[in-house]
């Protein structure tokens, strides 16, 4: 059985004010139909023999998470709740011990709850095309072409081609400094790591096994205490607490000799930041994207965004990001849209 995990525990403090702690970005319809949880769901309807999903997402969002879910008329979805985050190779470390139980031959098909998807013909093709890889044991990542040396992102080299569409990973990096991003961008043999992950969740156990024993021994104390409450499965805080800090790029893929890349033809965006988000969205001829009641006067490259009838209006400005809500607005340079998120730090320090 192919089982969807969708990790849904990023809090997405770059795109504050919208996101906050109480409805991250995952749950908010920034574009395309529903929210971005919802759509990431709804992709995976269209997958041969697959299961109902898995979802880990914090505590705090286990109402959001059951309520949109039932919206999106999703039946049978277990929900994983973290009392706190540990990041992704646990959440996902969760997720598997949980498909386990369903199913243990189960296949995981990991996707992030916050990425926007352009053609979901290709990215059905191309878990399609990963399933042998996946049932033999490797580790697949779906690889995206950079078009710029992004440095929050993971690069794959294409090692030896072993299938149709599908190739060895010869090097995975991890967030690399601006230089080697520049220098992979411009090889060409590399492609960005989206971030969805196909393969078996007993697989991925023995890997962690492997390289990050103490996170799997801990984590499987956790789960095996967790209280299961309607369809909530509730992982113990305090053991919880102490399962280590880290992400599957650094904790597994960048150690494992099985890793796979496919690499898929799709507009693709995680929504990191506004400036993402710009680059994502519909633009009118003057290159604004706009959203709510706005008036946008020699005003070009932006993103304006406004909330209930507020009518937010611009004049002579380029490359601006301005969002407003109810009570707090954001005017930034399009260019430093990554440090939204030093908004949220000075917030949280101040209490
Ligand atoms: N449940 C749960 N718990 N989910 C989490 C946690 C956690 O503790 N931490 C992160 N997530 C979710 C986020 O909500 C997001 O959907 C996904 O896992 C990835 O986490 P990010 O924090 O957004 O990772 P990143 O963007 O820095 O890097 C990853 O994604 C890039 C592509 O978007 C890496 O996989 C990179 O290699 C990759 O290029
Ligand atoms: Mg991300």
């Amino acid at each position: 059985m192919l089982i969807p995990l969708i990790l849904s525990g990023g809090s997405g403090t770059r795109l504050w004010p919208v996101s906050r702690r109480n409805l991250p970005k995952q749950f908010l319809s920034l574009a395309g139909r529903g929210t971005l949880f919802q759509q990431t769901i709804n992709r995976t309807r269209l997958l041969p023999n697959v299961g109902s999903p898995i979802v880990v997402a914090s505590e705090d969002h286990r109402f959001l998470a059951a309520e949109q879910l039932l919206e999106s008329g999703i039946e049978g979805a277990t929900i994983v709740l973290e009392p706190m985050g540990r990041n992704t190779a646990p959440a996902i470390a969760l997720g598997a011990l949980q498909a386990i139980e369903r199913d243990p031959d189960a296949l995981l098909l990991v996707l992030p709850a916050d990425h926007l998807i352009g053609e979901t013909d290709s990215f059905i093709q191309g878990v399609n095309l990963a399933l042998p890889a996946a049932r033999d044991g490797s580790l697949v990542t779906f690889g995206i072409r950079p078009d710029r040396p992004e440095t929050g992102f993971g690069y794959i080299r294409r090692g030896d081609a072993i299938g149709e569409g599908a190739f060895r990973v010869a090097q995975f990096v991890e967030k690399p400094a601006l230089a080697t991003a520049e220098s992979y961008v411009a090889d060409g043999h590399y492609d960005w790591n989206s971030g969805m992950f196909l393969f078996k969740a007993s697989r991925y156990l023995e890997e962690l096994e492997q390289h990050a024993p103490e996170m799997l021994q801990t984590v499987r104390d956790a789960h095996a205490s967790a209280k299961i409450d309607l369809d909530f499965v509730r992982i113990d805080r305090d053991k919880f607490a102490k399962v280590p800090d880290d992400s599957i790029d650094y904790a597994v893929m960048e150690k494992t000799q099985r890793a796979v890349v496919i690499p898929v033809k799709c507009d693709w965006s995680d929504i990191g930041s506004w400036s993402a988000l710009w680059l994502a969205g519909a633009r009118d001829p003057q290159g604004n994207v706009r959203e709510g009641d706005t008036i946008a006067i020699d005003t070009r490259n932006s993103l304006l965004r406004s909330h209930d009838r507020h009518l937010l209006a611009t004049v002579g400005v380029d490359d601006l990001i301005v969002v407003s809500t109810p009570d707090a607005t954001l005017v930034a340079h399009r260019n430093a849209a990554q440090d939204v998120k030093r908004v949220v730090d000075e917030l949280k320090a101040a209490g």
